[in-house]
């Protein structure tokens, strides 16, 4: 049964205790930890993290996989192409002990929860030491040095399959690694309780459960005062954060508090699930100084009748109203949706239904999947006469509609002046600098690498499916 259990400040010390063990253990000379993130961007947050616990452990972070005497991969279930891809890499691996035995393989994330891919890596991947679940980062120290205990051992004992099921965990005060001086992640809740028919999440990533307002508060600040320009909010449906807390702030109030942050700085959230979005949360963007006017709202599918099997609790009616509501409060909104092609016994008709309101919506991106049978999901198991080679039919057909919208909406950029924040550089020329539109639409421009981290005003010169161009203004 699930119970919603916070760690202590003292099992947080333990944790500390077991990254001196490591580092005296690998104190000789400087090793290496790579760390290799497929998935969501829960999952980059939650390797940023691991990336924390393994400098703390006296490691030197590299993205060599070669150089590396540990790597980590955190793995996504969420499509079968993501889990065969993951695979693979963790095979390929066997290249790298070869040369270096000392060489440590840890396998974390998503498809550890899966008993099916815990029995497969036991069987078939000797190469992996250490498999861990997503519930288990914050104890990633301890998994290690047992971890490392264990080496000299011979057979099964040599290896450790962890992957606990307590799945009601919430931690503060974790190290963190971050990826960019600009863009923060900040994650605000954990797991899923909506169990869309056909996805994997809420079975990977157990119940959901929030972090309390005054820690998010208290870490929003930081990052504010450590010169972030643009922070991401994360929950697989921040619509619903708060539930089972005793505060009584739900996510529109969460993010009124945050914006009273003072501050240069762009809030942002992703995802947020069309059922559960309020007008309260479009008075609040419209009404807030640093909220993106930009909603991620996935549509799934534009058909009734295949909404109703996936278990999305919302009609074509009642998106489009909602998306109505967003626009009159928001006439600025930039929306961008998923969308998931041959669910099982979709028909043609349910297909053209989702393409004429991608036509009414007119979104400003689309992530566009091809359904993927996910064992344990009510919808793998659900009769699906539709051949693969037909659901490509369809998927091109609203690819291409979806590229063509972008472009379309990009190309009304043209010739407007934006501010934007620039975020990286390219690494190409001319345009050797990215930015994002408060939007989040993405700005190709030319400029001093000293504007990373800056807000900027740029004329939009040029634009693509993909991208904006522009021009310091
Ligand atoms: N919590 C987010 C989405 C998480 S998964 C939400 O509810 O919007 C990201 C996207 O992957 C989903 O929106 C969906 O479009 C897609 N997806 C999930 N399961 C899938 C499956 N079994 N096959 C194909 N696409 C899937
Ligand atoms: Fe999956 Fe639905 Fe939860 Fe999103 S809301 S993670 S699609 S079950
Ligand atoms: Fe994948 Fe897990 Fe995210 S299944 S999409 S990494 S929550």
């Amino acid at each position: 049964m699930y119970t919603r259990r916070e760690i202590t400040s003292q099992e947080r010390l333990q944790q500390q205790a077991y990254c001196e063990k490591v580092k005296a253990a690998i104190s000789a000379r400087p090793h290496y930890a790579a760390v290799d993130t497929y998935g969501c961007q829960q999952n980059e947050s939650d390797s940023e993290i691991l990336r924390g616990w393994l400098a703390e452990c006296g490691y030197l972070i590299t993205d060599d996989m070669d150089r590396a005497d540990l790597v980590a991969v955190n793995t996504c279930a969420v499509r079968e192409h993501a889990e065969k891809r993951v695979l693979g890499n963790v095979g390929a691996l066997s290249h790298n002990k070869a040369k270096n035995p000392e060489l440590i393989v840890c396998v974390g994330g998503c498809m550890t929860q899966q008993p099916t891919v815990r029995e497969k890596i036991k069987k078939s991947y000797p190469v992996v030491d250490l498999v861990f679940g997503p519930h288990e980062v914050w104890q990633f120290p301890e998994l290690l040095w047992q971890t490392m205990e264990r080496r000299g051992r011979r057979g099964s004992r040599r290896r450790l399959i962890a992957a606990d099921p307590s799945e009601g965990v919430v931690a503060e005060g974790l190290p963190r690694q971050r990826d960019s001086a600009v863009k923060a992640w900040l994650s605000i809740m954990n797991g899923c309780d909506n169990f869309c028919s056909y996805c994997i999440v809420p079975y990977v990533r157990g119940r959901e459960r929030s972090r309390r307002p005054a820690d998010i508060i208290a870490e929003a600040k930081e990052l504010v005062a450590a010169g972030y320009k643009d922070i991401t909010l994360l929950g697989q449906n921040v619509n619903s954060y708060g539930k089972g807390l005793e505060e009584g702030v739900d996510f529109p109030d969460l993010l009124a508090k945050l914006d009273r942050i003072p501050g240069d700085y762009v809030l942002r959230f992703m995802t947020s699930h069309p059922k559960d979005a309020t007008e309260k949360l479009f008075r609040v963007m419209a009404e807030s100084e640093h909220c993106a006017h930009h909603i991620h709202l996935p549509l799934q599918s534009g058909s009734d009748r295949i909404l109703k099997e996936m278990n999305r609790h919302y009609d074509r009616a009642k998106y489009l109203e909602k998306v109505a509501l967003a626009r009159q409060y928001m006439p600025d909104l930039v929306l961008t949706t998923d969308i998931i092609v041959g669910f099982p016994g979709e028909t043609e008709a349910d297909f053209e239904d989702t393409l004429s309101l991608v036509e009414q919506v007119r979104y400003d991106a689309m992530f566009t999947f091809i359904f993927s049978p996910r064992t344990g999901t009510p919808a793998a198991s659900m009769p699906d006469p539709v051949t693969r080679a037909e659901k490509q039919v369809w998927f091109d057909r609203l690819l291409d509609a979806a590229n063509r919208i972008s472009g379309e909406k990009h190309a009304a950029y043209v010739g407007r002046t934006f501010r934007v924040l620039v975020d990286g550089e390219t690494g190409q020329s001319p345009y050797n600098l990215s930015s994002r539109t408060k939007g989040g639409r993405l700005v190709h421009l030319a400029g001093d690498p000293s504007l990373v981290g800056r807000f900027i005003d740029v004329k939009i010169t040029d634009s693509t499916t993909w991208a904006l161009y522009g021009e310091l203004a």
